[in-house]
């Protein structure tokens, strides 16, 4: 039967499970960024239009096709955030944040807007975690952020993810060689009309094309890794000998073209084969203007954004976690109680709440379903104890206590109960 009403094209129900693999995610990576002295900030998830168009850049494919802008019933242009570093700046000014010992660190999670072509990977509201320190342009800051988002790519044991980076430099510099890109490539005949109206616009996005005969144009291209300023060569040096220093591997990507128009200085993308065509899990950047196009002093700052569809996606393409580990990310009752004996179910109740009041899960079977599917849903809960109240065991005053790992089972006195299961699930 097809439901009448779908989720919107572009969208998706976070189910149980998934959302079991998405709170891990996200405990993980708190963990790790408020480890490194994030404090997290949540910022609402529509704002003024402008703020997107001044930062993220007019010419980008986010701001020219992919908002979803509004008018309010007041007449204001609002628009659902594409992403979340302007708002995160947009807040550091509005609460005067700059006036608190610098960098100021900040970390996020919530849902993106971007009107894209959906596809496997590519929604139309996904979810990121980000992280921005916001006062400093000391590069250990690049190197920072860095080594943590591949931190958590190493905790979660997503499957060989690589990190590209490179440097582009200041606005000066890159205006420079936007004009000396543009001259090399509109000298060849490879590109299409579109391809060349987006050339004049934006002439790094042809790098992001894998027409053969473009990518042949491309590698021969000038790279703005070789025209930075002394002082952004030894700015990437520096974040370069940190990471080295530090053992996190990188491919340096003349290359990469991020598609938002804020950044200078370092970028990076993390990318992960098994993706497919989506492979970019995160990725960030310097953006040291961005908080003075807001209107706030100059405030060199640094972060990043990791996708949390495509992390739980690399995840599952994986399948190196049992379904039982994959269940205890959930939050999964501790004794999965199967009661037979209608006259239990008051003991049993009172069972459970002890165990609550142990800090314990504990749930039981509503259903009147047979002990072979209350085991089974039992498995699939994740629950490691099965506590068995037949009328057997409420003769002898006693339950089944079965080690669902070990596949093993014992009997204890109903009187113990709260005792002998503490113990256990200690
Ligand atoms: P972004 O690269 O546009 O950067 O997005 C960050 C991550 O969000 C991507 O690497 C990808 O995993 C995920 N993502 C983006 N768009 C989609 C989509 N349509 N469907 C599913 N996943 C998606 C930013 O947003 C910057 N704010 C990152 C940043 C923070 N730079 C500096 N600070």
């Amino acid at each position: 039967m097809t439901a009448k009403h779908q989720a919107p094209r572009g969208t998706y129900d976070l189910l149980p499970e998934q959302a079991g693999v998405r709170a891990r995610i996200v405990s993980e990576a708190r963990v790790l960024v408020e480890g490194a002295g994030f404090g997290q900030i949540d910022t609402p998830i529509f704002e003024d239009t402008d703020l997107f168009v001044r930062t993220v850049g007019e010419a980008t494919d986010i701001v020219r096709k992919e908002m979803y802008t509004f008018e309010d019933q007041g007449g204001r242009s609002l628009t659902l955030r594409p992403e979340g570093t302007a708002p995160v700046c947009r807040a550091y000014l509005e609460h005067g944040m700059h006036k608190l010992p610098q960098p100021v660190k900040l970390w996020y999670t919530g849902p993106m807007f971007r009107y894209e072509r959906a596809q496997a990977g590519r929604y139309r509201q996904h979810f990121q975690a980000g992280a921005e320190t916001i006062g400093s342009d000391d590069p250990t800051v690049d190197a920072e952020l860095i080594d943590v988002l591949a931190h958590l790519y190493a905790r979660l044991r997503l499957p060989a993810v690589r990190l590209h980076l490179t440097s582009i430099g200041d606005a000066e510099s890159r205006a420079e060689y936007a004009r000396e890109l543009r001259d090399h490539l509109l000298r060849h005949d490879v590109f299409d009309a579109d391809q060349r109206a987006r050339i004049e616009i934006n002439p790094m996005r042809a790098f992001d094309w894998d027409d053969p005969d473009v990518v042949a144009v491309t590698e021969e291209a000038p790279k703005m890794v070789d025209r930075l300023t002394p002082a952004d060569a030894e700015h990437f040096d520096e974040v370069r000998r940190l990471l080295d220093g530090a053992a996190i591997d990188y491919v340096l990507d003349p290359r990469l073209v991020r598609g938002l128009d804020y950044y200078t200085r370092t970028v990076f993308e993390f990318r992960c084969d098994a993706l497919g065509a989506q492979s970019g899990i995160g990725g960030g950047g310097r953006y040291d203007r961005l908080i003075e196009q807001l209107g706030g002093a100059p405030t060199p700052a640094a972060g990043w954004a990791t996708g949390l569809e495509r992390i739980a996606q690399a995840l599952e393409s994986t399948a190196t976690e049992s379904p039982a580990a994959r269940a205890s990310a959930r939050g999964r009752p501790d004794f999965y109680f199967v009661v037979s004996e209608p006259r239990a179910r008051e003991r049993v109740f009172r069972a459970m709440s002890e165990l609550r009041e142990e800090g314990l899960g504990a749930t039981l079977d509503l259903g009147a379903r047979s002990l072979k599917s209350q085991m089974r849903q039992a498995e699939r809960l994740g629950a490691p104890w099965v506590v068995i109240v037949g009328s057997d065991e409420w003769q002898r005053e006693a339950a089944a206590v079965r080690d669902m790992r070990r596949r093993e089972q014992s009997e204890v006195s109903l009187s113990s109960l709260r005792k002998e299961l503490t113990a256990r699930a200690a």
